[in-house]
């Protein structure tokens, strides 16, 4: 019988697992030099906590599960959810704000697609306790300082902002009633993920009354923050959300990532518990599904039994970034390697093989990576493997060795050779 990978996961061979490692590497650097600090929970929590407030399109992509005692469990699909239950059990000791970041792995039960598995890691950022667009700009601006300092530029990448506080306020003076409000968002989120003749339909199914579904689409049709004011009349709310909004990008411009961002009232996101600013990261030509994606939870530590704590984020998977990064060119393979190493030993003579293993230990514990030819054989050969193995030097063990107990010492990329003294390997490679 021939067993194949569960269809949306993936085996990770080494070089997928370098390029996995080279990925995250690059996340937790970004990370901490932003200053947020490294956490993790579980991989799977009680079904119910992803019910309440993720939205039915999680919800229906659960991986769920009973233990022995009848529990509900589910695979964690999202890691906000365990941010905010961690948080607010230790809300009063931890000093705020509360900035941290994780790489869960996370599984969700969606139609496999380019850039979307079953099974994916994913960047999680987020600030706590900072209720002002500041922290939204802090977000943004460590997710820009990631992606650019793996070669990415506004040429490939735009980071689309708007705010669901503002989206919520000028729908409802459209005539949307509150209780529609998170089934609209759901519509506008599939809006460019789906037909335009199934969004059509959906659209008249949602929104019977013909004059409130033309201004919803006129207004879907704003391209700047100064044409709102003219399509529809700011009550105080959507005011305000406005003005919070210009705040924000005059933030963004004075941290230099203006030329990254751009308003798009389009992005409402798909999860249920965003409250203001929301934004997604996505490629230029906006061929693939968004890169990353996140914003401001005001109300998610509340309604999960905590306090009223202010809360924005943002998660990026590795999936459509892999996709992308393969189509510029950035996949750098002498960057992104499986194996490398400091030293190969190639030993020529089988009565060396002893010497050739009390070396490579030595070196070993005295931190140097290395490793070596299990058997004896032409050094063309062994100098390959050295080669194969990304090795900087090979350690050749022959003739010098039994008549002067010396070894020669060849870069792997210059060719040259040096013959040094066993004594003086060790300080010859450091
Ligand atoms: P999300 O938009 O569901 O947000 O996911 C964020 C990113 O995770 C996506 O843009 C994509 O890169 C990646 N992603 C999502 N689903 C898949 C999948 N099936 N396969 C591969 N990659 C995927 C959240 O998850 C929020 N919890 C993010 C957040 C953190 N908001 C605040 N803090």
């Amino acid at each position: 019988m021939k067993l194949q990978p569960v269809k949306g996961t993936r085996d990770f061979y080494p070089p997928q697992m370098a390029l996995r490692n080279w990925i995250i590497d690059g996340w937790k650097k970004a990370s901490l030099r932003n200053g947020f600090e490294e956490y993790d929970g579980p991989i799977f929590e009680y079904l119910k906590m992803f019910q309440l407030k993720s939205g039915d399109e999680i919800a229906q992509q659960l991986f769920s599960m009973q233990d022995r005692g009848g529990r509900d469990l589910a695979i964690r699909p999202e890691m906000t959810p365990t941010l905010a239950r961690m948080v607010n059990q230790r809300i009063n000791a931890l000093p705020k704000p509360i900035k941290w970041f994780s790489v869960p792995r996370l599984c969700r039960a969606e139609r496999p697609q380019k850039g979307r598995l079953r099974e994916f890691f994913q960047w999680n950022i987020d600030i706590i306790g900072i209720d002002d667009v500041l922290a939204d700009a802090q977000i943004i601006f460590c997710a820009v300082d990631y992606l650019s300092s793996i070669g990415l530029t506004p040429k490939d990448i735009t980071t689309r902002i708007s705010s669901r506080k503002m989206l919520a306020a000028l729908l409802k003076n459209i005539g949307i009633e509150q209780d529609q409000l998170n089934a609209v968002y759901v519509l506008l989120d599939k809006r460019g993920k789906i037909p335009p003749e199934v969004f059509e339909k959906m659209t008249d199914e949602l929104i019977e009354d013909n004059s409130i579904k033309r201004k919803v689409i006129d207004l879907m049709a704003v391209t700047k923050l100064e044409q709102i004011p003219e399509i529809v009349d700011l009550n105080d709310q959507a005011a305000q959300a406005l003005d919070e909004l210009k705040k924000l990008f005059s933030i963004l411009e004075i941290m230099k990532i203006d030329q990254f961002c751009k308003f798009d009232i389009s992005v409402v996101r798909g999860l249920a518990y965003y409250t203001g600013v929301v934004f997604e990261i996505y490629d230029q030509a906006a061929s693939l599904r968004a890169i990353g994606g996140g914003g401001r939870y005001d109300n998610l530590l509340k309604d999960f039994g905590g306090p009223a704590i202010p809360a924005t984020g943002f998660g990026m998977g590795d999936c459509v970034l892999e996709i992308l990064l393969e189509e510029k060119g950035l996949l750098d393979p002498a960057k992104i390697t499986s194996k490398t190493l400091d030293c190969f030993i190639a030993t020529l003579d089988d009565k060396l093989m002893n010497n050739a293993l009390s070396i490579s230990s030595d070196l070993r514990r005295a931190g140097i990576k290395c490793d070596l030819s299990y058997k004896t054989s032409a050094l063309g050969k062994q100098l390959k493997a050295a080669s194969d193995s990304n090795a900087a030097k090979c350690i050749i063990l022959g003739r010098e060795f039994i008549d002067s107990n010396q070894v020669i010492i060849k870069d792997m990329s210059t060719g040259d050779q040096e013959t040094v003294k066993i004594k003086d390997l060790i300080a010859s490679l450091k």
